[in-house]
């Protein structure tokens, strides 16, 4: 659709000049190198091809062109890259598609039909004496409250607002779009309080809604509007409208869990708090407190989620120099919402009484372990350190602060600590919300490799062992990196060591999948399946 733009912008801007904004790029011969922005390589594992316009990160494994490392860095939608780097490049994106005109008018009519669907359920709450009295008297919200943050309900029958915006001249398509409808055209928010979710300038964009009647059962307690065109859930700060003003004065923000806790929270006085959907930050959310303020402090539950919450935030917040902390000081109460029915002041109190996150996490992993065994000893030292090496390298002084903290408390020397290596762990990266956003797809390096060297090099496999979903270019910089220097029998026998891996990797994933089906039939009790599916098993190994 916008092709024409997209190659006036490749054409006025140098890719180097694109990602050298991010990263330190030296020359490399024809192309240029450096530190990969995703993984933690000691030697630089990124490069770029100003000839080819393409990029290629051989620790995280993804590639493309400038639009695809501008979504991934920021993690943004194509279309905002293309804005972005529009802007950089002086091309005015109008120009090049009458359709965009067509997109804007379609987003309007979205803002005007979420308004209009506020305004429906803010009348539907005053009419209603029980949800009335659930949130003035249950939930303990003021008027001014329900008002700032236009706390409504949509009635229990079926399609009450759906009728209702139809007749406003709305169409289905548009209701859809919006995110007002369930996979029936009726209306999606039934017997819920509703709570808008707005963008930054208060434009209402979706609606998260909670069940009254808590004696209905087998519906979630909280229901949101899926992603939109306006709504995206891994950008959106609920209550950020609301708070802006609050954070910019006093320059610190508090992150709770619930939205709920976000509105008592503005009641009792502290308007600075904001929530994100869940414990699930992402480094969309870091960038967008850190442009207000460098004083972030969670109030997630101390709970493993919001351990493992806080964890991946100090590697982001460290690259972005946030002093980030954590509040925690909850008086056995289970969110901040609840410490506000007991006592505002204890809330108040509790977001001025901050520690550290770092020294918060390293708490609580001595709560874990068991320093008196050499188990409890061993993994504490290992957790400690791999968090403590999430801590920006330029950062010496913070740095040491922790590794003597840390070594002093396991009676070992500043020294040993400092040496003990650690791997990576995996697993946790791959759950960080960000580090899987963007468009491409993750592909064994193997598969990659493989297809490089069949493509540029001189090797000989067969057939199926190629993976043809490669783009071209981005194999031929693989090739030029890796193998560009090998002589054939080089190749020949690295391909060879590549299609046994492929092989194993692909004889490992057949052997999970077949262990998921035979679990399934022992749970449905399916015997004949489960022996026919154990045969296959049995096959599979031999093959080993
Ligand atoms: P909680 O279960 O802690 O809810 O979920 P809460 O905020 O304390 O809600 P109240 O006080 O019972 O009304 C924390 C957050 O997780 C999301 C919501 O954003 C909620 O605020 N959530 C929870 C859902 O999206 N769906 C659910 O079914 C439950
Ligand atoms: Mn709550």
């Amino acid at each position: 659709m916008n092709d024409a733009a997209k190659e006036e912008i490749r054409e006025r801007l140098a890719i180097e000049d694109v990602i050298g904004q991010y990263i330190d790029l030296k020359r490399a011969g024809r192309n240029l190198k450096g530190h990969s922005p995703w993984g933690t390589d000691r030697t630089p594992s990124f490069m770029v091809s100003p000839e080819k316009g393409i990029w290629h990160d051989f620790s995280s494994n993804k590639g493309g062109d400038i639009f695809t490392f501008v979504m991934e860095m920021e993690g943004i939608t194509f279309r905002e890259a293309l804005e972005k780097l529009a802007q950089q490049a002086g091309v005015e994106l109008k120009k090049y598609s009458g359709s965009d005109k067509a997109f804007a008018a379609r987003k309007q009519r979205l803002y005007e039909v979420l308004e209009l669907a506020t305004k429906y359920f803010q009348t539907c709450l005053v009419r209603n004496k029980e949800v009335c009295k659930y949130v003035f008297y249950q939930r303990h919200l003021n008027r001014k409250t329900v008002e700032t943050f236009r706390i409504g309900y949509a009635p229990m029958s079926g399609n009450a607002l759906t009728n209702f915006l139809k007749k406003r001249g709305f169409t289905a398509q548009e209701l859809e779009e919006a995110g007002l409808v369930n996979q029936y055209g009726g209306d999606l928010f039934r017997g819920r309080m509703t709570i808008p979710l707005m963008d930054q300038g208060g434009r209402v964009i979706g609606f998260t809604g909670r069940i009254i009647d808590s004696s209905i059962k087998d519906t979630p307690k909280y229901l949101n509007t899926p992603e939109t065109i306006l709504y995206n859930k891994g950008r959106h700060i609920f209550g950020l409208s609301q708070a802006r003003e609050a954070i910019r004065r006093s320059e610190f923000v508090v992150v709770v869990e619930g939205n709920m806790d976000v509105i008592s929270s503005h009641q009792a006085g502290v308007q600075e708090a904001v929530a994100t959907a869940g414990t699930a930050m992402t480094e969309n959310h870091l960038k967008a407190f850190s442009r207000m303020t460098n004083d972030i402090r969670l109030a997630y539950d101390g709970d493993e989620a919001g351990v493992r919450a806080a964890e991946r935030a100090i590697s982001m917040a460290s690259k972005f120099g946030i002093y980030l902390s954590v509040i925690d000081d909850y008086h056995g109460c289970k969110d901040a919402d609840e410490l506000i029915q007991k006592d505002p002041k204890l809330w108040q109190e509790a977001v001025q009484n901050y520690r550290p996150a770092l020294e918060w996490i390293l708490e609580k992993y001595e709560d874990k372990y068991d320093l008196d065994t050499e188990k409890g000893f061993q993994e504490y030292t290992k957790e400690a350190k791999r968090l403590i090496d999430e801590i920006d390298e330029n950062d010496t002084v913070l740095r040491e602060k922790y590794e003597r903290m840390v070594s002093k408390r396991l009676g070992i020397s500043l020294e040993a600590f400092r040496a003990k290596k650690v791997k990576k762990d995996v697993k946790r990266l791959k759950k960080a919300p960000g580090a899987t956003m963007g468009a491409t797809t993750e592909v064994s390096r193997a598969e990659k490799n493989l297809a490089a060297l069949v493509l540029c090099g001189k090797v000989d496999v067969p057939e199926s062992f190629i993976y043809k979903g490669f783009n071209k270019d981005e194999l031929a910089l693989v090739f030029d990196e890796q193998y560009g220097t090998w002589s054939a029998s080089e190749q020949q026998r690295e391909a060879e060591s590549l299609r046994q891996k492929i092989e194993a990797e692909r004889l490992a994933a057949k052997r999970k999948e077949l262990e998921d089906k035979i679990r399934l039939a022992e749970e449905n009790h399916d015997e004949e399946l489960e022996n026919q599916l154990l045969a296959e098993m049995n096959e599979l190994i031999k093959q080993k």
